[in-house]
């Protein structure tokens, strides 16, 4: 089982990654996170991305996709979060897969209003949760990652759920989803 999470900044991606990793025994891979981990230890990636980090902009796709592809093949399946973040990087991974002979067999899509999210990341304060790089984060979800769910619609690959419910709630929805595909 190979899953992509797509959902605007704040709609609990990495809160449901934890579950479906532990659930489904994946891999999780959250391009976020490997940043800021690359950021912290200073390593050339690290320093690279973070004026684009800091104004909510998208690191550019070369950084980023070395650092995923530092972590395929995976023995196991892979829970990908906050990447791909654009066309470009969907294809990549597309091509990835393929050269593996593996694909992405499911992308959920966790659905939510703007303002909600905007309350969950004032609420959560990263160094990136604030006001005016939250508007930036936002304009380039709607810009660059959204239209993601019209390639994986295509795809067949597509279920979106309903992100603003309670986070057991919204984990409740995904497992069934994941369940009823992957049986
Ligand atoms: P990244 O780390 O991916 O941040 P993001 O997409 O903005 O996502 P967040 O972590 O803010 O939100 P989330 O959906 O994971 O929500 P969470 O579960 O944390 O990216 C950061 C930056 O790195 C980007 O701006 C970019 O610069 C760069 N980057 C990363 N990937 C890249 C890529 N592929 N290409 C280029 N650049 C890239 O929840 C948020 C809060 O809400 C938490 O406090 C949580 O407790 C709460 N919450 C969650 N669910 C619920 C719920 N159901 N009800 C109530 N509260 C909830």
């Amino acid at each position: 089982m190979n899953v992509v999470f797509l959902g605007a900044p704040g709609a609990g991606k990495g809160t449901q990654a934890e579950n479906v990793k532990d659930h489904f025994g994946l891999k999780h891979i959250s391009s976020g996170d490997l940043l800021r981990e690359s950021l912290k230890k200073e390593t050339d990636l690290g320093l690279k991305a973070k004026a684009y980090m800091d104004r909510g902009d998208l690191v550019p796709d070369e950084i980023v996709f070395a650092m995923i592809q530092e972590k395929l093949p995976a023995k196991q399946g892979v829970l990908f979060d906050g990447f791909p973040r654009n066309l470009e990087q969907a294809k990549q991974l597309d091509q990835v897969f393929s050269n593996l002979e593996d694909k992405i067999d499911t992308v959920i899509n966790l659905d939510v209003k703007e303002d909600l999210v905007v309350d969950r990341l004032i609420a959560r304060g990263r160094k990136d949760d604030n006001p005016e790089v939250i508007k930036n984060r936002l304009d380039v979800y709607r810009k660059q990652t959204q239209p993601l769910c019209s390639y994986y619609e295509t795809q067949g690959k597509l279920f979106t759920i309903d992100a603003s419910e309670s986070v057991e709630q919204v984990w409740d929805n995904i497992k069934v989803c994941l369940e009823r595909k992957h049986g």
